[in-house]
């Protein structure tokens, strides 16, 4: 009797080919615990004739062994997450699934976003051109002398030395200007956000790579008048209405006259603040008339055509608005910083 139930059993576990683990446990339930069916086979052992036991004893522990090596081989292919067993698993299809989390924008994107969608209502449209950049569109288009100093090792990435056309990480936005007024026919009302590089020691002010907006406006009988009407707009919409705004004289090579303009400090109002260094202003953007020679180079007649330009660091208009004191986070990927944005998420 006892012979034919190991026989039976033997054969059951050599037909078995479970399919998940839910299978397997099943397996271990019915065979393998303390009121499994080989520890009932021990004790229909013990009552059998000394006679039987000679040779139903060997039997019997070859049947226990199979039972617990079947289990083990079972167990290793559907317990691992090597994806073996997951292949044969069909899993649980009434589980809840996984929460896919949302992240939320770079606060440099919002921003780059809020400007250029600002400069879209006046009619501006948004324009691209490579971070590898030559000597003629970043700089010798842009009227820079030869001996420049932006043209330093010093400041400038360079990628490869060309025949008097070195390659280079682009070091502003401007060079975009010169691709497009070379592309195409005046009027060009457009801006250009991008990334641009420059070899300084990285620390909470400075950093080797920021982003710019450039912005141009090319056509007959634009004025100076023209340019502040349009920078004024454009910075009562970021920063509210009545936001004051005041222009420098300044210098630039590409831009003639030139000026950099500050906005009345968007933290304290104009009051005084450790950001503004008590001044109640802060500098957001240099801009001025296109200098006629950069209009000559890109083969646009100056005598015809006149045009402004401005150029803005989009980390300067995020810390103005964010309040953010170390520039080194814009870069880091921290979560815990870039998490704050993200009721901002659009
Ligand atoms: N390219 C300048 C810079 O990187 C910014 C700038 C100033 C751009 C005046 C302009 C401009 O278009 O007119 O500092």
């Amino acid at each position: 009797m006892l012979q034919n139930k190991i026989q039976q059993y033997t054969e059951e576990i050599n037909r078995l080919a479970p399919s998940s683990s839910v299978e397997v446990e099943e397996f271990r339930l019915k065979y393998l615990v303390a009121k499994g069916l080989v520890k009932s086979l021990f004790e229909e052992f013990k009552t059998v004739s000394s006679e039987e036991k000679k040779t139903l004893g060997k039997v019997l522990n070859e049947f226990k062994q199979l039972a617990e090596s079947k289990y083990a081989e079972w167990q290793t292919v559907f317990s691992d997450n090597s994806g073996v067993g997951l292949q044969r698993e069909e899993g649980d299809l009434t589980l809840p699934g996984e929460g896919v989390e949302l992240g939320s924008r770079h606060p440099i994107s919002l921003v780059r976003k809020e400007v250029v969608a600002i400069f879209r209502k006046l009619g501006f449209v948004v324009s691209e051109g490579p971070e590898i950049e030559d000597d003629w569109h970043n700089f010798s288009a842009l009227n820079f002398p030869p001996e420049h100093p932006a043209r330093d090792m010093q400041d400038t990435f360079f990628v490869e030395k060309r025949e008097g056309n070195d390659m280079a990480l682009r070091t502003h936005t401007s060079s975009v200007q010169v691709r497009m007024m070379e592309m195409g026919k005046p009027p060009f009302r457009a801006v250009m956000p991008g990334r641009v590089y420059r070899n300084e020691a990285i620390s909470a002010r400075a950093h080797c790579f920021f982003h710019q907006i450039e912005g141009l406006y090319v056509d007959e009988n634009v004025s100076f008048a023209d340019l502040k009407q349009t920078l004024f707009y454009f910075v009562q919409e970021l920063y509210g209405e009545g936001t004051k705004v005041r222009f420098r004289p300044s210098y630039f090579p590409f831009t003639e006259p030139s000026a950099e303009m500050d906005i009345s400090c968007s933290i304290c109002k104009g009051k005084g603040c450790n950001l503004c260094k008590q001044s109640g202003w802060v500098e957001i953007l240099g801009c001025g008339m296109v200098d006629p020679n950069v209009l000559e180079n890109c083969g646009i007649d100056s005598e015809k055509y006149s045009g402004f330009a401005f150029g803005m660091g989009i980390e300067r208009i995020t810390n103005l608005k964010y309040e953010i004191k170390d520039l080194r986070l814009f870069s880091e990927n921290d979560v815990r910083f870039l998490s704050q944005f993200e009721t901002e998420l659009v």
